[in-house]
């Protein structure tokens, strides 16, 4: 295609770029497309520094993307955007509303009005959630497209700040031209997601984040897993690799005002999740069924693939075997990082539990 976007000798932001996806999508940048810099921008609140990889062209800034002081240190010719700065995730949002719009709504405003008269911006990319205009089934879900109708009812301040996002982008192309790219995610697991990674963010889910990792990890210490009704929820669950290649397809190809879903296309019930891991682990402790999460109405999704792999040429390669494999050696080798990182909300853990 001839408006190729080139990552090559580009400068690049990545705000939230210490997180699961923004240090995977780093390496990622680093190894494959000789950028000229990367700059970071993250607070370090669901992320450890340890994720950010010690290279000669990476500018770490740590502070909140909502900062003018922090915005001010940024250079003022960058070419290319991630932006995945969230408040990590569904149950902290609900716990603190609050917290969620200082870090998941305002922050995309700030960094948006910030941009908007960059003159070498080319593309700025943004992490949207496909959880957020899924349909809410348990029966048998139809491939979620990106112009799927959007419900103005969602079961948490998380899903409507990604969408707010969205909403702020669109304005600012519309108004301002700012050339911006929605890339919808499907459910991204792989390496470099540290449980418990960052602060306490008001609920026991700090340390769980999300199904695989936690799922991992219990599993590796022959505990039971636990299935939320019964495990008969689905996702479609796209490896961190693979998401960050679409992230740089979202980058290259992508048109501004344009959304593309960045996923697997497959549905994986969380039944047949926890078998895969227990099979990987070896764990022979049967799983530990219990009854739907109150909040919780999402059911059974996966993303639609077609516009992505007509338009950004990206498809997800890595099967969820395969990248579970990946996963648990990752997991494995890295015992000690994660038991740290668990550790360090044992105190708030235990109010919980007491
Ligand atoms: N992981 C998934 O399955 C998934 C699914 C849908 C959407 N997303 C979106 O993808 C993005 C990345 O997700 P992730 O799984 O890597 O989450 P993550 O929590 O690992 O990364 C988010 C990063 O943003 C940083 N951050 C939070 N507030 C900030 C602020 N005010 N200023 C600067 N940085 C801030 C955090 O410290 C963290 O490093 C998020 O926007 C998320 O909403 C992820």
């Amino acid at each position: 295609m001839s408006d190729t976007t080139t990552l090559k000798n580009a400068k690049i932001l990545i705000v939230g770029g210490a997180g699961f996806v923004g240090c995977n999508l780093c390496r990622h940048i680093l190894d494959k497309h000789d950028p000229k810099e990367i700059w970071i921008i993250d607070n370090l609140l669901s992320s450890e520094i340890s994720n950010v990889p010690e290279d000669s062209k990476v500018n770490f800034i740590f502070g909140s993307v909502a900062d003018d002081r922090v915005l001010a240190k940024l250079p003022d010719d960058l070419e290319l955007v991630f932006h995945l700065a969230c408040y990590h995730g569904n149950q902290s949002s609900i716990a603190d509303p609050i917290a969620d719009h200082d870090n998941n709504t305002i922050t995309s405003l700030k960094l948006f009005d910030h941009l908007k008269e960059s003159k070498n911006l080319k593309k700025i990319v943004y992490a949207a959630a496909g959880c957020a205009v899924a349909e809410k089934t348990f029966e048998d879900p139809t491939a979620t497209s990106e112009d799927a109708p959007v419900s103005l009812f969602h079961d948490s301040p998380y899903s409507i700040s990604k969408l707010v996002g969205e909403m702020y982008g669109n304005y600012f192309w519309n108004r301002h031209g700012l050339p911006f790219v929605k890339a919808r995610f499907q459910n991204v697991y792989g390496p470099r997601e540290i449980l418990g990674a960052g602060s306490w963010r008001g609920t026991p889910h700090t340390v769980w984040r999300n199904v695989i990792p936690t799922f991992i990890w219990k599993s590796l210490n022959e505990e039971a897993l636990p299935l939320d009704n019964g495990g008969n929820a689905s996702r479609d669950f796209i490896f961190v690799e693979d998401m960050a290649k679409g992230l740089v397809g979202c980058a290259q190809e992508g048109q501004p005002g344009e959304a593309y879903n960045l996923a697997s296309g497959v549905e994986t019930t969380i039944k047949d999740l926890a078998t895969y891991i227990n099979e990987l682990t070896g764990n022979k402790t049967s799983v530990d069924l219990k009854p739907a999460r109150d909040w919780d109405r999402s059911g059974k999704r996966f993303g639609a693939t077609l516009k992505s792999k007509e338009k950004l040429n990206f498809s997800a390669t890595v099967s969820i075997k395969n990248g579970l494999a990946k996963t648990v050696d990752w997991t494995k080798k890295n015992r000690e990082l994660i038991n740290q990182s668990i550790e360090k909300h044992e105190f708030m853990i235990n109010q919980f539990s007491s």
